[in-house]
């Protein structure tokens, strides 16, 4: 079998999950992550039974990211389970004005909550060096792939085991908190694909319809004890609830900017007092 009968066999027994376009990008996503290879066209494939054994995980729904264990994000591959997020696009979007704000003048200590693969902080670590860097999540196999992530990339950044929603004191301030917290609401499953409600941990998407801004409020509470005088707050944030998560930050900060992704959605918060 050539690649192009092979991509042509994928986006035929792909279609009842995926569109074409989808498709076609997944294959070629699996050809480069999985087996290093380019496509091209009339090269002959081998280890075509490994090939079928993994289209029949992508057909069950089954993210081509837990499939190939590895997602890029910002700069880097990191390795995924079905106990951590796929990081998404829109956070490296965080990340990037991040490291505009302190270009001139990097942060010396940072903390990310709800970490998830460490995607976050180890990017964040990778910019700024110097930087004190901890990562924060509820879930220990989580912080798990986040320290296989930290080993992997060479850098060295502190892993904290905490519940968010518990009250709790670090004994220490950051400068740049950072959290992508969950914040879909249950009634939002709807529009969301099968491979994210079947594959992904719930504990890193959902929250409940009527306390959507749970984990704000969590965090403008740690940052009552943990933020430096001058520190930032950067979150990202449910598109459908920018205005909302906006007013909540304004109770406690003076100046609150409701930044828009690169699609055009109100996607993060960055919150200060100067
Ligand atoms: C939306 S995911 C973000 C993961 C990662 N930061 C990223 O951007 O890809 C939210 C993370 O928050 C963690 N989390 C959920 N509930 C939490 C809690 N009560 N306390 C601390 N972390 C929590 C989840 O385990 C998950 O890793």
């Amino acid at each position: 079998m050539t690649l192009a009968e092979l991509k042509q066999h994928f986006i035929t027994e792909l279609e009842t999950i995926y569109d074409k376009d989808e498709s076609e990008q997944i294959f070629l996503i699996y050809l480069e992550d999985k087996f290093g290879l380019q496509y091209t066209p009339h090269n002959k494939v081998e280890k075509l039974d490994v090939i079928f054994s993994d289209l029949d995980k992508l057909k069950s729904g089954i993210p081509i990211q837990h499939i190939t264990e590895k997602a890029f994000f910002y700069d880097d591959f990191f390795f995924v389970n079905q106990h951590t997020l796929i990081p998404r696009p829109e956070t490296e979007e965080l990340i990037e004005i991040i490291k505009n704000d302190y270009v001139k003048n990097p942060p010396s200590s940072i903390i990310d909550l709800g970490t998830g693969s460490g995607c976050i902080p180890i990017s964040l670590k990778k910019i700024f060096p110097n930087a004190n860097v901890s990562a924060l999540d509820v879930s220990e196999k989580a912080l798990e792939v986040a320290a296989i992530n930290a080993k992997n990339l060479n850098t060295d950044i502190l892993l904290i085991h905490q519940n968010l929603l518990e009250d709790f004191n670090l004994d220490r301030k950051f400068e740049v908190i950072i959290s992508n917290p969950p914040y879909i609401r249950n009634l939002e499953k709807e529009e969301m694909h099968k491979n994210v409600l079947d594959f992904e941990p719930h504990l890193a998407l959902f929250v409940e319809d009527d306390n959507a801004l749970i984990f704000y409020e969590r965090v403008i509470a740690f940052a009552e004890n943990h933020l430096t005088e001058n520190g930032v707050i950067y979150c990202e944030i449910n598109q459908y609830l920018g205005e909302e998560t906006k007013t909540l930050f304004l109770t406690k900060y003076k100046n609150v900017q409701l930044i828009k992704d690169i699609s055009g959605n109100d996607r993060m918060i960055k919150a200060t007092n100067n």
